[in-house]
This record gives structure tokens, C-alpha cells and sequence, in this order.
């Protein structure tokens, strides 16, 4: 559950913050890739060495000190879940009234993550209505809550507020990771362009980084769900996905077509040729004997196959890199490869489609109904995409990630 799952661990100032270093230790045990964010009070109470240590990542501590420019919106991005163990009164008071005054608070407001607070204080403090409003509205908010247990606190009083076991914090960081709205559907993403080989050491390829595909998968893999990648890059893997390396068409076909019948959604978002050699020539072609004549025949249209062969109840959503007529040719693509989604991005625009960071997409849907997403980074794509493949299955409001 946590293998490859990337976890802010948030420590505020308060003695049970030695505990948060064993809540490191067994995030890291099962698998999480751990990135400790400690506040100023939280180092009066444990060392940086011990949780970096432990977690083999440095500890982040300021908004101004790190080799990120801007690490407050780096680790919550980036973040699958955010746990603060222990959270304050002060840490609780600041997250609910939406108060940026350190780096962890900073990074809680800035992530769509899901969040784990872990209270821990003393009794009275707990009880207060002034506490209590405050994890009533972080509850509303969507906050998950690890209540406090009831025992010895600092100073040998006897009471509720005492910081829940290790092993309770993180059998619900694994419960809350296990329950993405997208949990036990399988999805399956192809990403990249095909290589067709003209000889043994060319091919016909094409400017696809496979960035938008990445990004479908990894967003797809933080709603819950089984992700299957489909690729012809090396990218680095999102957490929660399996990798299926494919290099053309004809492979690519192959991998689909066995994934695609029992998949509850297929992105198409790889980059297929429509031509390849009918030959690839054996060794590789000389110079010296003339400009070859390379005799093209076309790739199978692996949409349209698996279009007309689309169990009931998936969504097959395609893509179409047009440089004209976008609308007109994505809806002529939807149509004729019997897709429930389109995804059209004009790649002759600034900024759009091949290679780029970012895209800007119209998403027409098989019912008509159309939305334009403006030049927004990949991850912003892929939300708006997967939104859309949410209202088509007729779910409740998917929690963005
Ligand atoms: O990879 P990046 O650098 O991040 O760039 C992203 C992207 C530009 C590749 C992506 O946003 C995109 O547009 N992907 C589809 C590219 C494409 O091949 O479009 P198309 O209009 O030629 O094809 C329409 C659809 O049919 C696509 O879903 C394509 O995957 C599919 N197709 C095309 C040909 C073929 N033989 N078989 C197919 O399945």
C-alpha cells in the first residue's frame, strides 16, 4: 500500500514528537518515500539528524533556506499524503483558519493531497471549544483526524490527548491511501511515441515525450486506482503504477488489446504512427548504396480497435494533435473511433502538446457536451481529463488529488 508513496511527514513542537521519528521509521519499513518537514518548535523536541536519517531525505524546516525556490508548492504537489504527527493546538488553529506562517503550514494549504492531523496535547487544551471548532472544520474540510488516545502525558498528568500509537497513525495513513475514489478500477494509459525501424538503426519516430501520458497515469494512481502504462519512454514510474515497455505500433496493439477488455478506463495518449516500413531492412542500410526507397504501409488504428471492441461500462478516451481545423477533426476522430472522450490539443500552439510542460486541451465528450482547459501544466490536463471520465461514469464529485 505505501510501496513508492511519496509522504510529507509534518512534526510540530510538542514532547510527543519523539514518537513521530518511529512513525517515520515505519513509513519508510513499508515502502514510503518519507520527506520530513519539521517546525521551529518541533526541534526543541527531536533532532533534525535523527529523522533524516531515518528517512535518508533532509529535513525541511525553512520556506527560505532550500535549493527549491519554492518548496512550499513543491512537497505539496508533489505529495501523496501529508501526516502531522504530533499537531498542535497552534498547528491546528493556523491550518483551519488557513494561516501561512511556516513551511508545514504553508505546504498543508498548498496541496490537494489527502491530510492526516494527529493531535497531541494536554487535556485541557484538547477539550477546548476553541480546539474542538477548529477539527470540527478541518473535518468538514475533507482533514483526517487521528484521535488522541487517553493516558500518561507529559508531566505525569493522566488524560485524553496523548498522541495515538505509531502503528495507529500509519494503519490510517494506509487506510486513507487504500480509499481513493478510484479504488479497484483499472486504468490502462499509453504514453509516448512509436518507433518504427526503417533498418537495424533507424526509425521513423515522432516528438512525443510521453509527459501528458505520465501525467494521466500518476493522476489516476492518486485517485485509487491500478494504473497499467502502456509506454514507449523511460520516464521516471509514478508511484503506484506498473510500466508496460512497448516500442511500436504493432507491440503497442498487442499490450492494449489484451489490457483493454476487462480495463474500466483507456487513455489513449500516446503519440502511434500512422505509417511504417513494410519492411525493416536487416543490418543497417549503406550510404554507399543510394538513397534507399523506404515503401510505407499504414499502422493498425489501435483506437479504433479497441473502439469497436469496447466492453460495456468502460470509457475510451482518445487524443487528436491536430494543427488545423482542431474542433472538426477531433469530433470526426471521436465519432468514427466510437470514443466517450476527446482530448484535442492544437499542437502547432505555444506551449501545446509535444515535449512541452504544459498543454491547453478541448475535451469533447461523446454527449455533446464540450470544455476548454487553457495553457495549464500536464498534471492540470490530467485532472481535467479524469473529471471528465468521472461525470461520464455518473460518479459523486471526485475529490480533486
Ligand atoms: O507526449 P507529450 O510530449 O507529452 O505530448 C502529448 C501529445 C501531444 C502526444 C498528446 O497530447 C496527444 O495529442 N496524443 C495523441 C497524438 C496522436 O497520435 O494524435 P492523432 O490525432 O494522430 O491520433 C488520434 C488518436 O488515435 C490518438 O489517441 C492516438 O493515440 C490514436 N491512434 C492514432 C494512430 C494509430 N495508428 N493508432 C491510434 O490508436
Amino acid at each position: 500500500m505505501l510501496a513508492g508513496k511519496r509522504i510529507v511527514l509534518g512534526v510540530t513542537g510538542g514532547i510527543a514528537a519523539y514518537k513521530a521519528v518511529e512513525v517515520c521509521r515505519r513509513l519508510v519499513d513499508a515502502g514510503a518515500h518519507v520527506v520530513p518537514v519539521m517546525t521551529a518548535g518541533a526541534e526543541h523536541f527531536v533532532g533534525r539528524t535523527t529523522l533524516s536519517a531515518l528517512a535518508s531525505e533532509p529535513v525541511q524546516t525553512s520556506l527560505w533556506n532550500e535549493a527549491s525556490p519554492i518548496p512550499h508548492t513543491r512537497l505539496g504537489q508533489t505529495a501523496d499524503l501529508i501526516v502531522v504527527a504530533p499537531a498542535t493546538a497552534r498547528l491546528l488553529a493556523a491550518y483551519a483558519a488557513g494561516l501561512s506562517t511556516d513551511l508545514l503550514t504553508n505546504t498543508l494549504l498548498a496541496t490537494r493531497a489527502p491530510v492526516v492531523v494527529c493531535p497531541a496535547m494536554h487535556t485541557e487544551m484538547w477539550e477546548h471549544p476553541a480546539v474542538q471548532a477548529n477539527i470540527a472544520t478541518l473535518r468538514s474540510r475533507g482533514v483526517h483526524v487521528v484521535e488522541p488516545e487517553s493516558g500518561r502525558l507529559a508531566g505525569g498528568d493522566i488524560g485524553h490527548g496523548r498522541l495515538a500509537a505509531p502503528e495507529v497513525i500509519v494503519a490510517a495513513v494506509e487506510q486513507v491511501l487504500s480509499q481513493g475514489p478510484w479504488a479497484g478500477l483499472h486504468v490502462v494509459v499509453s504514453a509516448g511515441g512509436t518507433r518504427e525501424p526503417i533498418d537495424a538503426v533507424r526509425v521513423i519516430a515522432n516528438r512525443s515525450s510521453g509527459k501528458q501520458g505520465y501525467a494521466i497515469a500518476a493522476e489516476a494512481a492518486a485517485r485509487g486506482a491500478r494504473v497499467t502504462l502502456v509506454s514507449t519512454v523511460d520516464l521516471p514510474v509514478p508511484p503506484g503504477t506498473e510500466v508496460q515497455a512497448v516500442e511500436t505500433a504493432a507491440q503497442m496493439e498487442a499490450v492494449l488489446t489484451e489490457l483493454a477488455p476487462t480495463a474500466d478506463v483507456v487513455v489513449m495518449a500516446a503519440a502511434v504512427a500512422d505509417f511504417r516500413p513494410v519492411a525493416a531492412a536487416e543490418g543497417k542500410i549503406k550510404k554507399h548504396d543510394g538513397v534507399p526507397q523506404i515503401v510505407l504501409e499504414p499502422t493498425p488504428d489501435i483506437l479504433a480497435g479497441l473502439g469497436a471492441t469496447k466492453p460495456q461500462g468502460q470509457v475510451l478516451v482518445g487524443f487528436a494533435a491536430e494543427t488545423s481545423d482542431l474542433l472538426a477533426n477531433a469530433q470526426s476522430k471521436l465519432e468514427r473511433k466510437r470514443l466517450d472522450l476527446i482530448v484535442a490539443n492544437d499542437v502547432a500552439a505555444p506551449g501545446v502538446g509535444f515535449q512541452h510542460d504544459t498543454n491547453a486541451v478541448t475535451l469533447l465528450r461523446a454527449d455533446g457536451v464540450a470544455h476548454h482547459v487553457p495553457l495549464t501544466d500536464k498534471r492540470s490536463i490530467a485532472r481535467a481529463v479524469l473529471d471528465t471520465v468521472s461525470e461520464i461514469r455518473g460518479e459523486a464529485h471526485t475529490p480533486a488529488t
